[in-house]
C-alpha cells in the first residue's frame, strides 16, 4: 500500500531529522511536514497546521491522502512548566485529534513520542524498568503519561495502531533542541567549539539518560516498521543508549578540546532533572522489536565534534 506521511511538529529537534529520514525512504512527495509556522526556506511539501484544530487536521489528511501521522507537537519540560495550560492542551487535545482520525478510519498508523519525563521522584532512579512507579511531577511528564494511557486505551478499545518510545535526552548536530532540561548536552558543544566557557544549568553530578539523534530516529523508524504483533506495549517503550553527568561529558569533550572550561549554575531545571531517572532499563524494546543503540558517550562526543567543527563559528 502507498503510504502518505504527515509529520506534525516537523520544525522541532526530532521533526527536522525525521522528515529527512522519511523522505529518503518514501520519497519527498510522500512526506508532508507541518508546524504552526512556515519556515523560510523549506524544500518539499509543507502545511501550516495546529494539531489542536481538528477540522484543519482532517482537511490536511484528506488533501494529501495521509495514512500515517507522526505527532511530535509538544512543549518540552522547561517550557511547559512556564505555560502549563498550553503544554497540556497541545499534548492531549492534539493527540486526541490524531487518535480520533485513526478511530474514524482516516489514517492507519500513528507514532507518538513519550519521554523519560513520565517518571517522577518516587520512581527507582537507576536502571529504571519499563513498568514501575510512575508519578511524574512536571507538566510535560503528566501530559506524556496521560497520552500513553490514552494511546493504550485507543489500541485496546478501537484497535488503533499507535506506537511510541520514551525518548531520553536527544543530542544531534543537524537540529537544535528548545525548552528541554537535557538541552545542555547539545549547547555544550557550541560553547566548546567557539572556545567559550560553558555555563551549565544543571549541577556537575546530575546523571540523565541520553541518546544520539541518529539512534533516536532509527528507534522511531524501526518501531513503526515492525509487524504490529511485535509491538506488544502500546503505552510507550523505554529505550536507552547511555547515561552521563555534565562533568562526564565535559571530560570527554576536553579529550578533543583540552582548553574547554565549564561552570555550574543550576537553575529551576535542576528540580526537573532531579525527578527523572539516572539510567533506563529497556529490556522490552530490545526483546520485542530488536532495539539496539549505536552510540555511547565516547562515540557521541567524537561524532558531534567531527560534524560541528566546521559549522560552528
Ligand atoms: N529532552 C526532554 C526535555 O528535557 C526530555 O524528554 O524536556
Amino acid at each position: 500500500m502507498v503510504e502518505n506521511i504527515l509529520v506534525v511538529g516537523s520544525l522541532g529537534q526530532v521533526g527536522q531529522e525525521l522528515v529527512e529520514s522519511l523522505k529518503a525512504d518514501f520519497g519527498a512527495d510522500r512526506v508532508i511536514a507541518s508546524d504552526v509556522r512556515k519556515p523560510e526556506n523549506f524544500e518539499g511539501k509543507f502545511e501550516v497546521l495546529d494539531v489542536m484544530d481538528k477540522e484543519a487536521l482532517l482537511s490536511v489528511v484528506k488533501k494529501h491522502g495521509i495514512t500515517q501521522i507522526y505527532n511530535l507537537a509538544a512543549l518540552l519540560s522547561a517550557t511547559a512548566e512556564k505555560n502549563p495550560v498550553l503544554g497540556w492542551n497541545l499534548t492531549i487535545d492534539g493527540q486526541f485529534n490524531v487518535l480520533n482520525l485513526a478511530k474514524e478510519g482516516h489514517i492507519n498508523k500513528i507514532f507518538w513520542p513519550s519521554s523519560i519525563a513520565v517518571f517522577g521522584p518516587t520512581t527507582p532512579r537507576f536502571d529504571t524498568p519499563q513498568k514501575t512507579i510512575i508519578e511524574p511531577n512536571t507538566v510535560y511528564g503528566i501530559g506524556k503519561l496521560a497520552g500513553e494511557m490514552w494511546n493504550q486505551y485507543y489500541h485496546q478499545k478501537y484497535g488503533v495502531d499507535v506506537r511510541g518510545v520514551r525518548y531520553p535526552g536527544l543530542i544531534g548536530w543537524k537540529s537544535m533542541p528548545g525548552g528541554g532540561t537535557t538541552d545542555y548536552a547539545v549547547d555544550i558543544f557550541y560553547s566548546a567549539l567557539r572556545g567559550e566557557k560553558y555555563n551549565c544549568f544543571l549541577s556537575e553530578t546530575t546523571a540523565l539518560p541520553m541518546m544520539h539523534m541518529e539512534d533516536a530516529i532509527r528507534a522511531t523508524r524501526t518501531i513503526m516498521e515492525k509487524p504490529a504483533e511485535q509491538v506488544k506495549l502500546r503505552t510507550s517503550y523505554n529505550i536507552s543508549a547511555m547515561s552521563f553527568t555534565p562533568e562526564e561529558i565535559a571530560a570527554e569533550i576536553k579529550k578533543h578540546i583540552p582548553t574547554f572550561e565549564i561552570e555550574y549554575h543550576p537553575d529551576f531545571r535542576q528540580q526537573i532533572a532531579n525527578s527523572w531517572p539516572a539510567s533506563i532499563n529497556d529490556a522490552e524494546a530490545r526483546d520485542h522489536w530488536g532495539w539496539k543503540e549505536k552510540y555511547d558517550l565516547k562515540g557521541l562526543v567524537s561524532n558531534m565534534i567531527e560534524n560541528l567543527k566546521d559549522r560552528v563559528k
